[in-house]
């Protein structure tokens, strides 16, 4: 069964917490934590957690979210099964899923506006991956 795991450090709770807000009457998160915007953590350590569990199963999804994106990327792509797509508009988290077959969404926190989020992920939920010319070139990284 599909499951979506969420995680995020200090600087991405605020949003964590909108994002389950918002999408909890139609989506059952995981929430990996961070649990509280005041007490500071560090990334790798949620991004590490959050990989580990989208793993297990080709149809999880993950959403990851720290302060810029760029933590909780990197350490994100650092896993064999895990693609990663910093998200920071539509067209970018759609081709993400077209193109990339991402199957985790990261999110900066304190660089973007709450609805664009919410809207990115909306979109990285509801697109499929179009396979065809791009299986082969994800096959390669
Ligand atoms: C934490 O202050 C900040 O460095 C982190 O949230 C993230 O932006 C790292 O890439």
């Amino acid at each position: 069964m599909k499951k979506i795991f969420i995680a995020s450090d200090h600087g991405g709770y605020t949003l964590k917490q909108e994002i389950i807000k918002k999408f909890s009457n139609r989506l059952n998160f995981k929430d990996l934590g961070t649990k509280s915007s005041k007490k500071p953590v560090n990334y790798p350590d949620y991004a590490h957690k959050l990989c580990k569990n989208v793993a297990k199963n080709k149809l999880n999804i993950g959403i990851l979210i720290c302060g810029s994106a760029m933590g909780m990327t990197m350490a994100a792509n650092r896993h064999k099964k895990i693609r990663a797509a910093l998200c920071y508009s539509v067209k970018n988290t759609k081709l993400s899923r077209l193109h990339n077959d991402a199957n985790v969404i990261t999110l900066g926190g304190r660089l973007i506006d709450k609805n664009l989020a919410f809207k990115c992920l909306n979109v990285f939920l509801n697109t499929k991956f179009e396979g065809g010319r791009h299986l082969k070139r994800i096959k390669k990284i």
